[in-house]
């Protein structure tokens, strides 16, 4: 068994006092005291709540956000030193789609150019045609869409693209906050099955729980920017300890898709 993220005691607030203000003798923290492991290779799902703290959790995981307190590694280093001395390499290895295909992508930007950028911000190189397409075929789209805008495109045909970017430079871990959140039920299935076959090690946030049970093996859910229940998928789904985690099974049954 490896793993390739570690998470121990993270607590993070948004709020930044001023220097000249009395710093609060313990914030209220947004996340607080989060601890968790994903071991190479698997599927971690992130439930609870809105508001709970889940896409706060991903945006420190993989490095947009610095935790206040706590600390993360990727690979066995910390976070914070590789974002110091490689974070090139970091950004390269640990990539994100999240839950609104439109605004991930520059509307002033042709499909072509967009999936050309992080080669070229962390690569330092422009990706031809010819490679771009083959990235394509990985999410089941030709390379006609090339030349669009993303207002000419559909959500579901977005967000299999912002999978192709994410997936552009190989990397290890994909952070997915609701990716198919603003998509219909057939094109959910799509993208799901996608994220399912590339044997890529993923964190996916997502409010649905029959999703969590066929993709991920181990599952965390989040109250208050608290891991409240944690374990194997299986486990959790058919012994919930908690009231909260019973609630949220009940609701997904209520409303399962699938
Ligand atoms: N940029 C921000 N500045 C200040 N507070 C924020 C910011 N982003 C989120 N929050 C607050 O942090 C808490 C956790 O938010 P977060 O977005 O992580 O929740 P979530 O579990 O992802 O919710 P949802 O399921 O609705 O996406 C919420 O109380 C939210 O209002
Ligand atoms: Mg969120």
């Amino acid at each position: 068994m490896s793993l390739l993220v570690e998470a121990e005691s993270l607590h993070f607030t948004y709020a930044q006092s001023l220097p000249w203000q009395k710093q609060a003798a313990e914030p209220s923290w947004i996340i607080d005291g989060v601890s968790l492991a994903v071991e190479a290779g698997t599927t971690l799902g992130v439930v609870g709540e809105s508001g709970s703290g889940k896409s706060t959790l991903v945006r420190l995981l993989c490095g947009l956000l610095a935790p206040g307190k706590g600390e993360i590694r990727f690979g066995g280093r910390g976070t914070g030193e590789w974002l110091e001395r490689d974070a090139r390499e970091f950004r390269r290895r640990n990539q994100m789609v999240f839950q609104s295909p439109a605004s991930s992508f520059d509307p002033r930007m042709s499909i072509f150019r967009s999936l050309q950028e992080p080669a070229r911000a962390i690569e330092r190189r422009v990706p031809s045609r010819q490679e771009v397409t083959g990235w394509l075929e990985r999410v089941g789209l030709g390379p006609e869409v090339l030349d669009r805008y993303p207002h000419q495109l559909s959500g579901g045909q977005l967000q299999r693209l912002a999978v192709a970017r994410a997936l552009s430079l190989g990397p290890k871990l994909l952070y997915a906050d609701e990716p198919t959140s603003a998509l219909d039920v057939s094109v959910q299935a799509k993208v799901l099955n996608l994220l399912m076959d590339l044997g890529l090690t993923l964190v996916l946030v997502t409010h649905d729980l029959a999703v969590v049970g066929r993709i991920c093996e181990t599952m965390i859910v989040m109250k208050s920017g608290k891991i409240v229940e944690t374990g194997a998928t299986a486990d959790v789904l058919a012994n919930p300890r908690t009231d909260y985690t019973r609630k949220l099974i009940e609701a997904a049954d209520a409303t399962s898709l699938f």
